[in-house]
């Protein structure tokens, strides 16, 4: 496998970085995963805009020109051995003595990598996944993408020691968002996802699927979801570039509407992967 790091190409054994990366150090960075089919990445644009918001988020200039990561990433597609890949881009701020404010004259280290995307488990698809609710304890910039995930890790972990999939998470009550994952609910008929603010990441899965259900004439809405409607909701769906659309069908060991995966979510994942 071939990486790009800081204008080589290298093997991935060969890519080295300094220990006093402040990627290493803070997990002073941000990234991007973008999902790419037959050879050709799915929403570029979308995730470009992303990184870009991201980066504004840290305070860090994109190092390199839209074009130059284009160059990059057509690259590394065209020489992965699968046609479906998962792409990662990483900006960290780069390598300076440990000190938590921004060093001046920095340079940035610039990271992206692809490696083969394999669908979800059909049986996932087919019976649906377990999740877990927990209180959402991240900080309040949950729209940056960044690689400073401890929290995350932390949460989707606590899913995984139950047998669980996916760790849902409640703010103030509220539903925010997966530990890596967004979700969606189908509440009366209606697709219904939280408001795309702070507290969560804008997803790029969850916005085509937004966009593929009103097309096919399903009502969508964005607004704040309670737990006990979270708890209620008729289908739950997880969104993510690696994971696509996966059914919750067990949500803290109770079964979510009739305990299959719901109609209306198996028309847009059609949707979705005719789409791809
Ligand atoms: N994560 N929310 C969080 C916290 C995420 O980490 C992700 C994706 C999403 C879904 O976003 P998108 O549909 O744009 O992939 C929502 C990626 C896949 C990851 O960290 O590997």
């Amino acid at each position: 496998m071939k990486v790009y790091l800081n204008g080589e190409f290298l093997p991935l054994e060969e890519a080295r970085v300094p220990v006093m990366d402040r990627g290493f150090v803070f997990g002073d960075g941000v990234y991007e995963v973008v999902p790419v089919y037959h050879r050709r990445p799915l929403a570029w644009e979308r995730h470009w805009a992303r990184l870009e918001h991201s980066l504004q988020g840290i305070r860090l200039a994109n190092p390199l020109s839209r074009e130059a990561w284009e160059q990059i990433v057509e690259r590394l597609v065209a020489e992965s051995e699968q046609a479906d890949q998962s792409l990662y881009l990483q900006i960290t701020r780069g390598v300076a003595p440990r000190d938590h404010g921004f060093p001046a004259n920095i340079v940035p280290t610039v990271l992206a990598m692809s490696k083969p995307l394999a669908p979800p488990p059909q049986a996932w698809l087919q019976d649906g996944v377990q999740a877990v609710t927990r209180q959402d304890d991240r900080w309040l910039h949950c729209d940056l993408k960044t690689t400073a995930l401890l929290a995350n890790l932390l949460l989707r972990q606590q899913a995984l020691d139950v047998g669980a999939v996916e760790c849902i998470l409640l703010r103030d009550g509220r539903l925010t968002e997966g530990a890596a994952s967004n979700v969606v609910l189908v509440i009366d008929g209606t697709l219904v996802s939280p408001p795309r603010d702070h507290r969560m990441l804008a997803g790029i899965t969850l916005e085509l699927v937004m966009a593929l259900a009103q097309r096919h004439g399903v009502t969508v809405q964005e607004r704040e979801v309670t737990e006990a409607e979270l708890r209620g909701a008729q289908e739950i769906w997880l969104t993510s570039s690696t994971r696509e659309m996966l059914p919750v069908t067990r949500l803290d060991g109770v079964p979510v509407g009739t305990g299959k995966p719901g109609p209306v979510g198996q028309r847009l994942l059609a949707a979705y992967q005719a789409l791809k």
